[in-house]
């Protein structure tokens, strides 16, 4: 019997005769329908600087939470892409938010990644310009009398805070922001994320594209095979699992978190505004929580009245996603470092008034999340690697368990194509 013949991925030339834009153009039309990307959007050097320029500049990005940093001058840093951003506690309780780039000749300020400012000022470690905690220079030394220092403060990046939640936008024309804050009242409020402490933070950094990352995180197709302990208590990975959350909200009911749809994820009438998208489902096997055996971990958060066996998944923007159980939270970020490197980053927040070792076991809190982030890293390392070999052709989603990473990658495509126009 003849062999199949293998089709090998075309190479991608990002420059020559017809140009890049020519190129993606092409690329764009081959891209098929219902299935996953061709190779070059998951290891262009070219293609990714378009999608951060184009596709990623103008989010918002939540990057913590107001707990983790309570006094004035305490900090920590945002790194997006080659960009990095000091978060930091002004003299007043303001959070502010200022580009890492000295303006005397640009060296990074802050290099640990969180810290506290010493007597109130951000000092340059090279020629040692002092700047306020609100970014204005202080001070200049040895600047001749005509400098203007009143000019030369750090440059501001927009900054906002909803339900507790630090979000960032580091481009001229944000998106609107408002929906982001309706959203999260509607959801975190209700859970009193707003007075929530966080109580650990983890960097998983993971040696994959963006959207690789992506794919993974909004499918639970994998979650069946690569994580066990999150398929005891959660039913995303089951077949029936619209029915299995019915069941359980029959079964338990809601109690007092009441959550119209909202869904203005990936859609184009978006444009200008954030993306958002709120889902509730039922925990499974009686879980009450996402722990190991399903029992509560933590005191219960904001005006729940009970352990209810559900539980609520918020998304901001593609690269942000919340999940609130009664008696706990958790913050997922992705941040895109360079083509085939993404930073995910998970913080956990309990109630602001739980104490550990009284109310709350860390370990207990944050093992399922831990192991699952751990799982999900490994996964997506892989799927970078076989997605790089001159053997990898574009294969089918599932349908319909692979949905949302479809739709997902229709959105991608859809601005993709606007950007190879632009
Ligand atoms: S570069 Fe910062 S003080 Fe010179
Ligand atoms: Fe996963």
């Amino acid at each position: 019997m003849p062999h199949q013949p293998i089709m090998f991925q075309k190479p991608f030339k990002a420059e020559g005769s017809q140009g890049f834009r020519q190129n993606l153009s092409e690329l764009l039309a081959n891209q098929q329908s219902g299935l996953t990307l061709q190779q070059p959007f998951y290891n262009s050097p070219e293609i990714y600087r378009l999608e951060v320029e184009n596709l990623l500049m103008n989010r918002w990005h939540c990057v913590g939470h107001v707990s983790s940093i309570p006094k004035a001058g305490d900090y920590f840093l945002f790194e997006f892409d080659s960009e990095s951003v000091i978060v930091v506690r002004g003299e007043n309780g303001e959070v502010h938010a200022h580009a890492n780039v000295c303006r005397h000749r640009g060296s990074r300020i802050c290099s640990k990644q969180s810290g506290h400012a010493n007597g109130g000022v951000l000092v340059c470690p090279y020629h040692a310009w002092v700047y306020k905690l609100d970014g204005s220079l202080r001070n200049a030394r040895m600047m001749p009398p005509e400098f203007d220092s009143g000019s030369h403060g750090l440059k501001p990046v927009n900054v906002e805070v909803a339900e507790g939640l630090i979000f960032l936008n580091l481009s001229d024309e944000p998106r609107e922001f408002s929906v982001v804050a309706e959203m999260l009242s509607a959801t975190a409020g209700k859970f009193g994320w707003g007075d929530a402490k966080v109580i650990h933070e983890e960097r998983y950094s993971i040696d994959a594209n963006w959207k690789l990352a992506l794919e993974n995180q909004v499918e639970c197709y994998h979650c069946g095979p690569s994580h066990p302990e999150f398929s005891r208590v959660h039913s995303q990975g089951r077949p029936n699992t619209e029915q299995i959350t019915e069941q359980t909200r029959a079964a338990r009911g809601e109690h007092g978190i009441d959550i119209s749809p909202i869904d203005k994820w990936a859609e184009r009438e978006t444009r200008g505004e954030e993306a958002v998208f709120v889902e509730r489902h039922g925990m499974f096997n009686n879980a009450l929580t996402a722990s190991d055996g399903g029992q509560p971990v933590a005191p219960l958060m904001g005006n729940a009245s009970g352990y209810d066996g559900l539980f609520t998944i918020m998304y901001v923007g593609q690269l942000n996603h919340f999940l609130a159980y009664s008696d706990y939270g958790a913050i997922f970020r992705y941040t895109p470092r360079s083509v085939t490197q993404t930073d995910f980053h998970v913080t956990w927040l309990v109630r602001g008034d739980a104490k550990e070792g009284v109310d709350f076991d860390k370990e207990k809190v944050t093992w399922l999340w831990r192991i699952t982030a751990a799982a999900d890293k490994r996964i997506v390392e892989e799927n970078q690697i076989g997605v790089n070999s001159r053997f990898y052709t574009p294969g089918p989603y599932a349908d319909p368990i692979e949905a949302k990473t479809q739709r997902f990658i229709d959105w991608y495509l859809s601005e993709m194509s606007l950007a190879a126009q632009a």
